[in-house]
């Protein structure tokens, strides 16, 4: 691709930008949030005509017309956000509108066939009959990557395929795309995950603000150069120092014996005032349950709620949320963001009640101010303030989420993933974010699988597994090894025993 331009309105997405992949190479693509890596990939699989520039296939320039022709040239696509149908098959959706007849009526048989073989050669362990809907996130997305390799194409491109998958799952597809390399196909990656393109990459390809700034040789850059290319100005530290551990030594949040069969076991937990609380197990520990037990989505079966010391009824998320109690969860484009919903929309909305002046009409100059404060905090990349969330990408709609439950002021936040999808500039504004509310007394309860991050954020540590507590341990006098050794049910982390 030469001196790609893509332009959308009041937005420069694309100007001057190339890419260049060979047989058998694996080329990341990286840049913040915004960069318009996603914009770029849409154009080499024909979902979006590029504005300016050239594409070449074997030295022959191309034109791309739409996603078939895409596919006729052997281009492949796994996207981002997740694109398939809740309620057909996993095969239904491998084969999607590409399904084997039989006397011009869908052969099932042959398509659950088709589709066993498939999952088996990846050795993914899912059967071809459940329902999407029935999936993890994790496993819809592994079946997204099966449906983008199902058309055995030529250029494989992957967009973030990873913020959705445990340690094996991302080994798996590890796996997998060795063995394409290997056949001589070529594989376009992108991932916020930087050690991850240390052990898949071949080349680098970094894009800041729709500019291209250039393209490096994995095996020859430092990560903190790479950083540098990214966000264009030194990152000595990734994490921002949190100077205290709480505010009060009081228990402004006890959870006694919540218990949920088959989700949560004998939760019993404190917070404090001012403290960071890491709450860190593997994809399937049952670490998302126990923030949703709290929160009230997933009702307890048994078990007390104390806030200041005074017994509470939390039986679901109104009573969490009059209760102050807020949830940002991992699944933004279902549960956290009304997609055709503006940003200002989807900032304000969990917190109406602020905006209403004493005609009980929203004031929306002051909603508008208050989005700007937000856009403004986390750098969220967007033309306006009115513009459709739809349209912003993939991370800056993770920093929408955050803002519509900062906003609401919670004096209790538990926080699902509140990182996944996001470039490292920003991350740092969400743990400063974090820190400032820290510092207001607000207790965060934080949710995470990822050990660096969750051992350099919180102030105490619980490690979760099977659905429960297993220790309690303090960050700074732990390390990433001794956790592992609590974790023994699963036996295995990155393909190794522990
Ligand atoms: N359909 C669209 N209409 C209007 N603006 C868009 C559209 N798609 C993308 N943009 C804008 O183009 C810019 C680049 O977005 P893009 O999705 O390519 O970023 P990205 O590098 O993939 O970011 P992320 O890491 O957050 O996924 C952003 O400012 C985004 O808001
Ligand atoms: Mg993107």
């Amino acid at each position: 691709m030469k001196n790609i331009k893509k332009v959308f309105p009041g937005v420069v997405a694309l100007e001057g930008v190339n890419l260049k992949i060979e047989e058998g190479k694996v080329l990341a693509l990286l840049g913040e949030n915004g960069a318009g890596k996603s914009t770029l990939i849409k154009i080499l699989s024909g979902l979006y005509k590029p504005d300016g520039g050239q594409i070449f296939m074997d030295d022959k320039e191309i034109e791309i017309k739409d996603v078939n022709h895409a596919n006729g040239f052997g281009i492949s696509t796994i996207y981002q956000e997740l694109s398939l149908c809740p309620n057909l098959s996993v095969a239904a959706n491998i084969f999607a509108l590409d399904e084997p007849t039989r006397f011009g009526i869908i052969d099932d048989r042959e398509m659950e066939k088709r589709t066993k073989t498939l999952l088996n050669e990846l050795g993914i362990d899912i059967t071809p009959d459940v329902l999407i809907k029935d999936l993890s996130i994790s496993n819809q997305q592994m079946i997204e990557i099966a449906k983008g390799l199902s058309k055995n194409p030529r250029i494989i491109i992957m967009d973030e395929p990873t913020s959705a998958l445990s340690n094996k799952e991302t080994e798996i597809l590890f796996k997998i795309i060795r063995k394409l390399k290997s056949e001589g196909k070529s594989i376009i990656y992108i991932s916020h995950r930087m050690e991850e393109l240390y052990e898949i990459a071949d080349d680098v390809t970094v894009l800041r603000d729709g500019k291209y700034i250039g393209t490096v040789k994995i095996s020859e850059t430092a990560s903190d150069e790479l950083v540098k290319m990214m966000v264009g100005r030194e990152m000595d530290k990734f994490y921002p120092h949190k100077d205290f551990k709480y505010l009060k030594d009081e228990r402004l949040l006890v959870i006694e014996n919540y218990n949920k069969e088959n989700f949560y076991n004998d939760i019993n937990l404190y917070l404090r005032p001012g403290e960071i609380l890491g709450l860190y197990g593997l994809m399937g520990s049952g670490r998302t349950e126990i923030g949703q037990g709290i929160f009230g989505i997933l009702k307890k079966d048994s078990g007390e709620m104390y806030i200041h010391g005074k017994k509470v009824k939390v039986e679901n998320p109104l009573d969490a949320i009059e209760h102050r109690i807020a949830f940002v969860t991992e699944d933004r484009k279902n549960e956290g963001l009304v997609l055709s919903g503006t940003v200002q929309e989807n900032i304000t909305m969990a917190n109406i009640g602020k905006l209403l002046n004493r005609f009980r009409f929203i004031d929306s100059r002051k909603e508008t101010r208050i989005t700007e404060k937000h856009v403004d905090n986390l750098r969220i990349k967007t033309p306006s303030v009115h513009q459709i969330v739809n349209k912003l990408s993939g991370g800056n709609q993770q920093k929408i989420v955050l803002s519509k439950w900062f906003e609401i002021e919670p004096e209790i936040l538990i926080l699902d993933e509140p990182t996944r999808g996001i470039d490292v500039g920003a991350k740092f504004e969400i743990y400063k974010l974090m820190i400032q509310l820290a510092e207001k007394g607000v207790g965060i309860i934080m949710i995470s699988s990822d050990l660096p991050e969750i051992l350099n954020v919180s102030d105490r540590l619980l490690v979760i597994d099977r659905n429960q507590i297993v220790a309690e341990l303090d960050p700074k006098d732990t390390t990433q090894e001794k956790i592992m050794t609590y974790i023994t049910g699963k036996g295995e982390i990155d393909g190794e025993r522990y």
